[in-house]
């Protein structure tokens, strides 16, 4: 028995104390004097002649020993319970009643396992993964680390293309598997086809081609508003289609020969901005991020991070995702993963480049789905991330958050969360997590597994002094004591 929760005083012994009620067949309450299970554990109930397995969603203390512990009934075994209290016998559900509900038959999905039954794994409905999730927790609390889990689960057991944007660096290593990972999983990551392309990189460069952005994109690179800057926008609108050239060195004799005040200052402007300084920006003649997408390997990470300009990376962006948008109607699906999302969608946009990336974001969130489009958004706060993406969101991953007011948001974004177990986050360790949704059999509260690949960008430690003898070093350092889900 691994809940918390201790066998009530069964009515079967010495009368019957505790009841149980469901008043549509699907949800539960147990009243009694009891020890109370914790919320997201699984209660073991026979009553009525059934087995019933049920999942406490909330918890409620009446009187001194009276406990009322409600929740959702995830499986039925007889006559469905009735509307009025019956005596009912409770104990923690066992190992493998709570697996056969949440870890699935393959175990390649496992992201991690129970944190009340470290024996469960939690496996991913891969099916449904196609629905837009959100990931959220505050700073350090294991959200790029986790998210790393998912996609090396993801590329393990599943087909579906993922595309990672990556401000902060974090999955530049998604290739590389480390020395402890299991030589079996480490073999599977490793026949996959993940593409890491760097502003830096002579192999495999990060560029994009000006002459293949749409006018409206062009526009904002150039800074350009269509009302306040109507003549130039107006004279790019007309040329746009005669930049037939592949770099934009090239586009600036075109601008020059045009011969017209217009085309004079729109070259006059590309000089200003000193956008043909984005050298690893631009696309010369051969390689662009676009034409490798749509070979759709089973990665394609953008090292956004490796530009020092935000205007560079949101150029890159915008090249990206205006061209999967443009090409919406083949329906090709890829999972779009934004980490550090607050860059490229937060809610008030600064520049024109950063409201035409946001905006394209916002469009995917909002009718991307049908078209094989799902995003992966990941930030630290709700707040951060403009809410036409985070409404549009069906999962939820949460880390540990101790703020209420974004506990709270949360609720009322993810109303399908019971609120209990989203207020479960304020306790939560590094590593653990609660994941709610389409993409899990169950709202699970998780620890998640460990990682086969590197991680990019880990913590900076703290630098010390040199250790005094005496003082007495601590006793250990706490782990996250999760290792590989078997
Ligand atoms: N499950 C885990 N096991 C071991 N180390 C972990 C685990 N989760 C996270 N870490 C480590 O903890 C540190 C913080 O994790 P991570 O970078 O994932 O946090 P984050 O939530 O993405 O933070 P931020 O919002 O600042 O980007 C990293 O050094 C990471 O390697
Ligand atoms: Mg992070």
């Amino acid at each position: 028995m691994s809940t918390t929760a201790s066998p009530p005083d069964a009515t079967s012994a010495g009368g019957a104390s505790t009841y149980l009620d469901s008043a549509d067949g699907r949800s539960f309450r147990v009243r009694g004097s009891w020890t109370p299970p914790r919320v997201g554990d699984f209660l073991h109930l026979e009553s009525g002649g059934a087995t019933l397995l049920g999942q406490v969603e909330r918890l409620e203390a009446e009187g001194r020993d009276q406990h009322v512990a409600s929740g959702t009934l995830v499986s039925v075994d007889g006559p469905p319970p009735a509307p009025v209290p019956t005596p009912v016998e409770v104990s923690p559900a066992s190992d493998e009643e709570v697996a056969a509900v949440v870890s699935g038959a393959d175990r390649r999905l496992h992201v991690g396992r129970l944190q009340s039954m470290p024996g469960v794994p939690l496996g991913l409905l891969s099916r449904k993964l196609n629905r837009h999730t959100f990931w959220c927790g505050q700073s350090g609390s294991g959200k790029t680390y986790a998210l790393g889990v998912l996609l090396e689960r993801i590329l393990t057991a599943t087909d579906l293309p993922v595309l990672v944007l990556d401000p902060n660096s974090d999955f530049v290593h998604l290739d590389t598997t480390v020395p402890t990972a299991d030589p079996q999983e480490s073999r599977a990551l490793a026949d996959r086809d993940v593409q890491v392309l760097r502003p830096d990189s002579q192999e495999r460069p990060l560029r994009i081609r000006f002459t293949d952005l749409s006018a409206r994109a062009q526009a904002a690179v150039l800074r350009l508003d269509p009302v306040v800057d109507r003549v130039e926008y107006n004279a790019l609108l007309q040329l746009a289609a005669s930049f037939e050239e592949r770099h934009l060195a090239d586009v600036l004799p075109t601008l020059n020969q045009a011969d017209t005040p217009e085309a004079v200052m729109l070259a006059q402007r590309l000089e200003n901005l000193g956008l043909l300084d984005w050298r690893t920006v631009w696309s010369d003649h051969t390689t662009s991020a676009t034409d490798v997408l749509d070979r759709r390997p089973a990665a394609t990470v953008l090292d956004l991070g490796g530009y020092d300009e935000q205007e560079e990376q949101l150029a890159v962006a915008l090249g990206v995702l205006d061209h999967l948008w443009q090409r919406r109607s083949q329906r090709r699906p890829l999972l779009i993963v934004v980490d550090e999302a607050h860059n490229l969608c937060p809610p008030q946009a600064e520049t024109p480049l950063g409201v035409a990336v946001r905006d394209r974001l916002v469009q995917i969130a909002a009718e991307g789905r049908k078209y094989g489009l799902w995003l992966l958004v990941s930030t630290q706060r709700p707040s951060k991330v403009h809410p036409g993406i985070v409404t549009q969101c069906d999962n939820l991953t949460l880390m540990r958050m101790t703020s209420r007011t974004d506990l709270e948001q949360l609720a009322g974004i993810f109303g399908h969360v019971p609120e209990d177990m989203l207020r479960r986050a304020a306790q939560f360790r590094l590593g653990e997590a609660l994941v709610a949704g389409t993409f899990v059999p169950r709202p699970t509260l998780v620890r998640m597994r460990d990682r086969v690949t590197e991680q990019g960008g880990s913590d900076v430690s703290v630098p010390l002094r040199d250790e005094d003898p005496a003082v007495e070093s601590p006793p250990h350092r706490p782990t996250t004591g999760e290792g590989t889900v078997s």
